[in-house]
């Protein structure tokens, strides 16, 4: 009787364990019930999609092309580069930029088996339906440095240059001295810490992580001002609303 009982709290908690540390079914872009489409979107070889935004001159006068990868919690129109550079100097330079929704935010349907390699082929594969040319830029902004990290290591080939713009790094990258991964990896706070340990040696463990209340998860993720600086802090105003235009809370 004992044994049964417990093999039946056994089931439940496998049963409720799963269910947290499962992610619910994403809500496809376009599907019944889904958000709908308004961005443009290459399909990709594996019938993904990819949502993008131009912006700047014509891509067949620009003499530079830029694909540009946003951040954490930012989508196709957070180009901090586009808004910081005025109309005259994206003129006189020729610069073209093409932001895309990282797969799974926006409007890019969602790759839940994506890698750094698989970033890196989705830029190519846009480049090449864009017809950007044989070599083009990459600017990532904070997280969207990853993927550019991605796009040196596997399609270092088709890079006219690259630019990670305030990235966030993985401690755990190679070639990098290990002193200074150490160092900045411990400036970070607890919470951030932990994080990246889970999503590091227990990458199954991270949507469960990312969801639970009983310790503090990531500061970016819970908007914990602790992370700024007194400039930071300063700046921040003018930034707040940048992104109402396009935002469905
Ligand atoms: C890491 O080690 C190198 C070489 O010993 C040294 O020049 C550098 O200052 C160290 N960096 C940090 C952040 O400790």
């Amino acid at each position: 009787m004992a044994g049964k009982i417990l093999v039946i709290l056994l089931i439940g908690f496998l049963a409720f364990a799963y269910q947290a540390i499962k992610p619910p079914p994403p809500k496809i872009c376009g599907s019944p019930g889904g958000p709908p489409i308004t961005a443009p979107r290459i399909e990709l070889s594996d019938g993904r999609h990819l949502a993008y935004k131009e912006q700047g001159v014509p891509k067949d006068e620009a003499k530079y092309k830029i694909v540009f990868i946003h951040g954490f919690d930012c989508c196709r129109h957070d180009v901090v580069i586009a808004s910081t550079l005025s109309h005259d100097v994206i003129e006189s330079l020729g610069i073209y930029i093409v932001s895309i929704d990282r797969p799974g935010y926006g409007e890019s349907d969602p790759h839940p088996q994506r890698t750094p390699k698989s970033l890196a082929l989705d830029i190519e594969e846009l480049a090449d339906q864009l017809e950007l040319g044989s070599k083009f830029y990459v600017v990532g902004f904070s997280m969207g440095g990853q993927v550019v990290w991605g796009c040196l290591k596997y399609i270092p080939h088709r890079l006219a240059g690259a630019a990670l713009l305030t990235p966030v790094v993985n401690y755990w990258w190679p070639s990098f001295p290990s002193n200074l991964s150490t160092k900045s990896y411990y400036d970070q706070l607890l919470p951030d810490q932990w994080t990246l340990r889970v999503a590091h040696y227990l990458p199954w463990l991270t949507y469960w992580w990312n969801t639970q209340k009983y310790f503090p998860s990531s500061s970016v993720a819970a908007h914990s001002p602790d992370i700024f600086k007194t400039q930071d802090m300063q700046l921040g105003p003018r930034f707040d609303g940048s992104q109402e235009k396009y935002r469905v809370w």
